[in-house]
């Protein structure tokens, strides 16, 4: 299938943690080397990495890269330990509200501090077998995802998606896309409706791109037309991803999900939630114990945008050259746009911000929102579907699975 095309969003390549720079894609591929721990956290905080599941694969290869290169001159279990500890901590204080995070860091920790007795390097070496272990079950879990969502999908579906939950989100093949994908080899898609997700557009630059790749037939549409295709009758389901999930089902999941559940309710239209059971977080009883990410108010007051050109003259290239033979060349702008030359090759690279929004306006830019649980039709992991009352059949459908264990040994 073409999804195959897509390139892995996050790997580990001889002791390096390697990520697709997601801020850049589609028009740059650039692919980032994290020589160490901090670089993941500032790829998560800059969301280079993001999507629930990816960020909980990070977590785990971020620690990973702690202990293969940072603590070689750590010889007591002790001092071993607290150090980890205080990485995990840095690591999940990047993000509050994707749950996965915080799953990842501490299924780690909690290895290492179950096998103390062993002595360090096999320590090591079982840590960075655990990350790379953790890496190949979330692709397995969306796999499964994708089989158990596509079920709920009729023939001829016309599917709205929020945000990115694809293979870009996640390890690998994706959750909400996962579904669709599946769907699609089955014969079922008609359509996908992608909401291009403000304010950092991670439906226009992310999920048009995989559909894309994958050969689905999908529009792009703004957030504030999901309304009208709705009452026009034109979607069937809606999917989406989810950040966390609290025990009675409330939804945490990229800002504008709620208003989409609300209404899909209005329109009769399902309204799904795809996720893995390290999305749910038993610990929580509602989404009001929810955290919501507050981002930083330029992602409202601008856009980014990012691509290469290649000069059509020796005229333009001696200028670009000249400009860029000390590195990138941060052009002078007004009015608080921001421009960045950088020479790649024989091509050039731009990084821009530009300005919409006046300089003085005041800015509110939370992350996420929490969806009740009431609008939700039902939860799909890779252990089974969920439906109301979430209360009772989410621990049901996912007793067993490693995520859950994990969560209520906390
Ligand atoms: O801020 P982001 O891009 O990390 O937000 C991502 C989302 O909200 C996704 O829908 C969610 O993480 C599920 S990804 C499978």
């Amino acid at each position: 299938m073409p999804i195959e095309n897509i390139p892995r969003t996050i790997w580990w390549e001889e002791g390096k943690v390697m990520l697709v720079d997601q801020t850049r894609l589609p028009l740059v591929g650039d692919v980032l080397v994290c020589n160490n721990y901090k670089g993941v956290c500032l790829a998560i905080s800059t969301l280079a990495v993001r999507g629930a599941p990816a960020l909980g694969v990070a977590a785990a290869l971020g620690m990973a890269l702690w202990v293969v290169e940072d603590s070689w001159d750590i010889y007591d279990h002790r001092e071993f330990l607290r150090a980890l500890d205080l990485v995990a901590h840095d690591i999940t204080s990047t993000r509050p509200t994707a749950t996965n995070l915080f799953w990842g860091a501490e299924r780690i920790r909690r290895l290492a501090h179950d096998n103390k007795e062993l002595p360090l390097d096999e320590l090591r070496d079982l840590i960075v077998q655990e990350a790379l272990a953790m890496q190949a079950e979330d692709e397995e879990r969306n796999r499964a995802i994708g089989a158990n969502g596509a079920e709920l999908l009729a023939e001829g579906s016309r599917v709205l998606t929020h945000c990115n939950a694809g293979s870009l989100a996640t390890a690998y093949f994706g959750t909400a896309l996962g579904v669709i994908f599946t769907a699609h080899e089955q014969g079922k898609i008609e359509r996908v409706w992608i909401d291009e997700t403000r304010p950092v557009l991670q439906g226009t630059r992310l999920t048009a791109w995989e559909l894309r790749v994958a050969g689905i037939p999908s529009t792009l549409i703004t957030d504030s037309m999901a309304a009208s295709v709705m009452k026009a009758g034109d979607v069937d389901a809606i999917i989406v991803g989810a950040d966390r999930i609290a025990a009675n089902g409330d939804v945490a999941n990229k800002i504008g999900t709620y208003g989409l559940a609300v209404l899909a309710k209005e329109h009769d239209i399902p309204f799904y939630v795809a996720a893995p059971t390290s999305t749910v977080d038993l610990t929580i009883e509602s989404g009001d114990e929810i955290e919501i990410e507050e981002r930083d108010p330029l992602e409202v007051a601008g856009f980014t945008a990012s691509g290469m050109f290649e000069p059509d003259s020796e005229t333009a290239t001696k200028a670009f050259d000249m400009l860029t033979e000390e590195g990138p060349y941060s052009m002078p702008m007004q009015r608080g746009h921001q421009m960045q030359l950088t020479r790649k090759g024989g091509a050039y690279q731009f990084d821009g911000w530009f300005r919409m929004a006046p300089p003085d306006v005041d800015i509110y830019n939370p992350a996420f929102d929490v969806t009740p649980a009431k609008y939700v039709s039902a939860i799909i992991t890779e252990c089974g579907v969920a439906r109301p009352d979430y209360a009772d059949s989410l621990s049901a459908t996912c007793s067993g699975a490693g995520g859950l264990d994990e969560l209520r040994k906390r």
